[in-house]
């Protein structure tokens, strides 16, 4: 590469190019002041809250949406503001938010709670250790700095369906019910978030009805209102007049088509400037929002596949072996099992294949389709819709596959 084109690259990167004015606008933690269109979501959380200054306990309260319709933004942005006004009044409320997805384990949530409350830097007696604690203890021990504190708690646990998918209800049990074990000038309300609707579903009936005191749903974005968020985001984000109004018309439709999902919006536009700047044009064309869709879709797809089980990926094997582009589910599980057989797997049943079948479907991986055969009856027939090569490169560092990677000559 010549060294005069490698000098022009940092050197753009430590001047700034013309095109992105505050970066940090674009990424996803971002929380801007201002979150339109969702006044009436923000009044209404903003009003449960308010019970904490009123010496009371505010409700429990579960925020539905599907995903980037800005319920964590909205949180973030009304529990700021809180704080804030607990901090000028002399009131001391705390608001631990913690993630159920990132965290992992319900005792990896009690230990976030633990350390966002401060408890294990301050309260040596008290502390909820990384590992160790027995669940009940790490409980107790938050309720007991509850106890010795005084404290005011609103525990917000964001992606709660995914924490409870994994590991049961048992952590929302014993907050729900901690109320009645501190005194009345003390308390733990809950906030849950979801993008699952029927989350509810899988909880114990008496967690749900206390969960659910209250319940608050964010619908999708329309695409005009998409186009909107966009413009002010724009405007924080870039210098004047370098992404046209035809660039931010395509983001706000595309992801408006599929979901109404701001995340999505905002990515496609974050990428496609990417594209613009890599280029060193000033301008985020139009046509570089459909690359930026492009490489999205690799970049989600590779994800998906590289973390994906063992059992999926022997699965996904079988539909390239399978090579017709067109076959049903007994032969793809016929040659599932030869796979197995030689990859030293137990194989798993022809149901449960079915079922990862459908899952893979689900995430645009494969498409099925049923297909009449007259007097034969019917049969599902599957087809890969991703390319060989992406999912040569999301498996290529598979251990266990590598055998079988190796005779196929990848
Ligand atoms: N009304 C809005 N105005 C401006 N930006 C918004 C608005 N709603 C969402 N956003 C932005 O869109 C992105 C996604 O929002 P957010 O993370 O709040 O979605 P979410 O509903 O929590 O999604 P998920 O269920 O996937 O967690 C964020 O970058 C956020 O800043
Ligand atoms: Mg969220």
């Amino acid at each position: 590469m010549n060294e005069d084109f490698v000098d022009t690259i940092f050197n753009n990167a430590i001047t700034g190019t013309a095109l992105i004015k505050d970066r940090r606008t674009l990424t996803i933690d971002y929380v801007p002041q201002k979150l339109p269109f969702r006044d009436k979501e923000s009044t209404s959380i903003a009003q449960t809250l308010s019970v904490a200054f009123k010496h009371g306990r505010p409700s429990n309260l579960l925020i539905f949406g599907k995903p980037g319709t800005g319920k964590t933004a909205v949180i973030k942005n009304v529990v700021d503001r809180l704080i804030n006004k607990a901090k000028e009044l002399n009131i001391h409320i705390m608001v631990p938010i913690v993630n159920g997805k990132s965290a992992n384990t319900s005792y990896k949530v009690l230990y976030e709670i633990a350390e966002a409350m401060g408890i294990n830097q301050e309260q040596k007696k008290l502390q909820v250790h990384f590992t160790g604690l027995s669940m009940g203890e790490a409980t107790d021990r938050i309720l007991d700095y509850i106890k010795l504190k005084n404290l005011k708690v609103i525990l917000v646990i964001d992606e709660i369906d995914s924490l409870i998918d994994r590991n049961g209800d048992d952590i929302l049990y014993n907050f729900t019910r901690a109320n009645e074990r501190i005194s009345s000038d003390q308390f733990i309300s809950l906030i849950g978030i979801s993008n699952s609707l029927t989350f509810k579903d899988k909880l114990d009936p008496r967690v749900r009805s206390s969960l659910s005191e209250e319940e608050l749903v964010f619908n999708p974005y329309t695409i005009e209102q998409l186009k909107q968020i966009l413009i002010d985001r724009c405007k924080l984000a870039f210098h004047n007049d370098t992404v046209p109004l035809g660039t931010i018309n395509l983001c706000a439709a595309m992801a408006g088509k599929e979901t109404g999902d701001a995340r999505k919006a905002i990515d496609l536009l974050r990428v496609a400037a990417e594209i613009a700047e890599r280029k060193g044009i000033n301008t985020v064309q139009e046509s570089y929002v459909r690359v930026a869709q492009e490489k999205i879709d690799r970049d989600t797809n590779y994800e998906i596949l590289k973390n994906s089980t063992t059992h999926t990926k022997i699965v996904i094997l079988s539909l390239i072996s399978a090579n017709s582009g067109d076959s049903n589910t007994g032969q793809i599980y016929d040659i599932y099992v030869n796979l197995c057989s030689h990859l030293e797997q137990e194989p798993l049943t022809q149901r449960r294949i079915t079922q990862i079948i459908s899952e893979l479907d689900q995430l645009g991986i494969v498409t099925t389709s049923i297909v009449n055969l007259g007097r034969y009856g019917r049969t599902q027939k599957i087809r890969l819709t991703i390319p060989t090569s992406s999912i040569k490169d999301a498996f290529k560092h598979d251990i266990i596959l590598k055998s079988l990677l190796q005779e196929l000559n990848w």
